[in-house]
């Protein structure tokens, strides 16, 4: 008879998009990374720690990922690795890469094929290759010496979202168990931070519970033509990925960008009501980007801020207020909400969030 269920219905398990089931299983997914790689992860690291050349190299919310996972490599275990994304790489760092190298490639599908030639150009020139991966046994487990699993699952929407957040949790992982083994940060506080990181799927959870007030936002943004999306340091990555997000599935013009570098070009197209998207938790620089706040404000700008401090509702005209946390584990949480913004428009706009035209969940050419 007639049950009125297609199989796609019964695996969205209830959600109108599979991005939006993605989003929403982030805190399974985050707690899964943790399990899956809490017995793996001191030999990788192990590993890395002999490493002072260090490349981490990917493609889209990929690259996004081994962008934070420089702030937390230099922030914690005082190594700076070159980030480039892969298609640059290749080109680029060819007469480089030697046996005294490390590449690290992330990447979700493990099939994209710039990253897959950079690891086979590294394992040409003799050097080690670590690959970050959510799809089991892909190509690139198979040309990487070592891979760590992202243990996401399955990810069907075509805009990364469970798949990255789990690619932060595997780094910062790593980044804490390489500063263990150098040394380089004080022991207290790196199990700080380690416990910090556990409790970040409770944390993604409240984020989540914000759901309604920003589908409610994104309501009034929805005719936006430009959206600007800033941070500083560990935030510029998040940034970046927020901005991603919303041109892959919105079609709207969005950029990310560190808010030291609004002064040097950008503020010339901020004017009435253009959105700025400020990713502002309490950190280093938190005073800095309260200053880049004012200085778009004066010029007309909307401001939509994401932080823990209350200071940002008095200068901002949307406030969304993000649960206390150590700047280093932000990344992690604060791109949830930039998530939501995005899916909310792409839906409000009419769009199909989880088949973006022109794009492909996996780029299998160059
Ligand atoms: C495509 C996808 C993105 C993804 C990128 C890298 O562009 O649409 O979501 O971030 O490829 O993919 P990978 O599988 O290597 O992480």
């Amino acid at each position: 008879h007639e049950i009125g269920w297609t199989l796609e219905m019964a695996e969205k398990a209830g959600f109108p998009h599979f991005m939006l089931k993605e989003i929403y299983e982030q805190p399974r997914a985050i707690k899964d990374a943790i399990h899956g790689n809490a017995d793996v992860i001191n030999a990788v690291a192990r590993e890395i720690a002999k490493y002072d050349k260090i490349f981490i190299v990917a493609m889209g919310t990929s690259y996004h990922a081994g962008m934070v996972g420089r702030y937390l490599f230099q922030r914690l275990a005082k190594k700076v690795p070159i980030v480039e994304d892969a298609s640059e790489f290749r080109y680029e760092f060819e007469d480089i890469i030697d046996e005294d190298t490390l590449v690290i490639a992330i990447t979700q599908s493990g099939e994209t094929a710039d990253t897959l030639a950079a690891m086979k150009l590294a394992k040409k020139k003799g050097a080690k290759v670590l690959a970050i991966v959510n799809v089991v046994g892909s190509m690139a487990t198979r040309i990487a010496d070592l891979t760590l699993y992202t243990h996401a699952g399955p990810e069907i929407g075509v805009a990364a979202t469970k798949t990255y957040t789990t690619q932060l949790t595997v780094l910062t992982m790593l980044a804490i168990e390489l500063a263990r083994i150098l040394g380089t940060a004080d022991e207290d506080y790196l199990d700080e931070l380690e416990a910090g990181l556990k409790a970040v799927p409770n944390l993604v959870e409240e984020v989540l519970k914000h759901d309604g007030g920003i589908k409610e936002l994104a309501e009034s943004l929805v005719d936006k033509r430009d959206f600007f999306y800033i941070g500083r340091g560990v935030s510029v990555p998040t940034a970046l990925e927020g901005a991603l997000k919303l041109k892959e599935i919105s079609y709207i013009h969005a950029e990310g960008l560190s808010a030291g570098e609004l002064k040097h070009g950008p503020l010339a197209l901020l004017e009435d009501g253009v959105p700025v998207v400020a990713v502002a938790p309490s950190g280093k620089t938190f005073d800095k980007i309260v200053g880049n706040i004012e200085e778009s404000r004066a010029r007309g700008a909307f401001i939509i801020s994401l932080g823990d401090s209350e200071e940002l509702g008095r200068v901002s005209n949307a406030f969304i207020r993000m649960p206390d946390m150590d700047e280093l584990l932000s990344p992690i949480v604060y791109v949830v909400p930039l998530q939501l913004i995005a899916y909310h428009m792409a839906v409000l706009r009419g769009n199909d969030p989880d088949k973006p035209r022109n794009l492909a969940k996996s780029v299998t050419v160059e």
